[in-house]
C-alpha cells in the first residue's frame, strides 16, 4: 500500500472506529432517574392517578392494545384493583408476578407499554427507550435489580 492510500483507508475509518460510545444511563452517563418508576412517574404522570382511569370506563381500543400484553386466558375487564403508591414496583407485583394468572405478569406489561410501540411511544420517544431507566446494575456485583419506592 502506497503513502497516499494508507492514509485514506485511516481517514475513512479512524474517525468510526474513535466515535464516542453511546450514552446509557448508568452505565458510562448520569442516571436521572436512579429510583426507577417513582423517578419518573411524578406529578400527572402518577401511577396511582394513572391506573384510576382504569374504572370500567377505558375506552375498547386502550383495552385492546393493553389485552395484547396479558396471558392467553385472562381477559382484561379495564378495571383496576385500588392501589396506594406506596412502594412501586414491589407492592405491583405482589399480584403482577411473573406466574400470575388473574393479573398480567409485570415483565411483559411493562415491556409492552414502554416499548412495543417503538417510535409511537411516548417512552421511546422521550426517554430514548433505555432499559436501565428501570433495570439498575450493581457494578460491583454484574447484577440486574429494579429499585422500589413511594410516588414522590
Ligand atoms: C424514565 C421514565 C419512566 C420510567 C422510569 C418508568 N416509566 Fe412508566 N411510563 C413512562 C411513559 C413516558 C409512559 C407513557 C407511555 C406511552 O403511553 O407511550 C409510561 C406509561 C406507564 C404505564 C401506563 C399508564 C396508563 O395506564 O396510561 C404504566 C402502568 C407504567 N408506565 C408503569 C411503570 C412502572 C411500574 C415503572 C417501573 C418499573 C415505570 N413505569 C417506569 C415513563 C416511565
Ligand atoms: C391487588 C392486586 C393488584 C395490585 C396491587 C396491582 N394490580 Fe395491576 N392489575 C390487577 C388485576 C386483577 C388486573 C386485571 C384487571 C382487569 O381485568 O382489567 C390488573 C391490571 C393492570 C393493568 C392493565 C389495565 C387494567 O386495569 O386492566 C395495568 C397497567 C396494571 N395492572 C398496572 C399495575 C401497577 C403499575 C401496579 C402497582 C402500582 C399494580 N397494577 C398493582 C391487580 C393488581
Ligand atoms: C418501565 C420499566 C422497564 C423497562 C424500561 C424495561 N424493563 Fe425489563 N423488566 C421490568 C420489570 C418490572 C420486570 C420484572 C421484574 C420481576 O418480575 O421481578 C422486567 C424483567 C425483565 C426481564 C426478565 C423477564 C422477562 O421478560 O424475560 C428481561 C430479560 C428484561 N426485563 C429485559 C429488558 C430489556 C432488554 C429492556 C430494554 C430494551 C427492558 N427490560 C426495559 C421493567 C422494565
Amino acid at each position: 500500500m502506497n503513502r497516499y492510500l494508507i492514509a485514506l483507508t485511516l481517514a475513512i475509518w479512524v474517525p468510526a472506529a474513535m466515535a464516542a460510545p453511546r450514552a446509557i444511563p448508568g452505565i458510562n452517563a448520569k442516571d436521572a432517574y436512579p429510583a426507577a418508576c417513582v423517578d419518573c412517574h411524578v406529578k400527572d404522570m402518577h401511577l396511582s392517578t394513572k391506573l384510576a382511569r382504569w374504572n370500567g370506563t377505558v375506552d375498547a381500543k386502550s383495552l385492546a392494545a393493553i389485552q395484547a400484553f396479558a396471558p392467553k386466558g385472562l381477559t382484561l375487564k379495564g378495571k383496576h384493583p385500588p392501589v396506594t403508591g406506596k412502594d412501586i414496583p414491589a407492592s405491583c407485583l405482589k399480584c403482577h408476578a411473573a406466574m400470575a394468572k388473574a393479573a398480567p405478569p409485570l415483565a411483559p406489561l411493562l415491556h409492552g407499554i414502554h416499548l412495543a410501540s417503538g417510535d409511537q411511544s411516548d417512552f421511546v420517544k422521550q426517554f430514548q427507550g433505555e432499559c436501565t431507566y428501570c433495570h439498575k446494575l450493581n457494578k460491583t456485583t454484574g447484577t440486574w435489580s429494579i429499585p422500589s419506592g413511594a410516588e414522590k
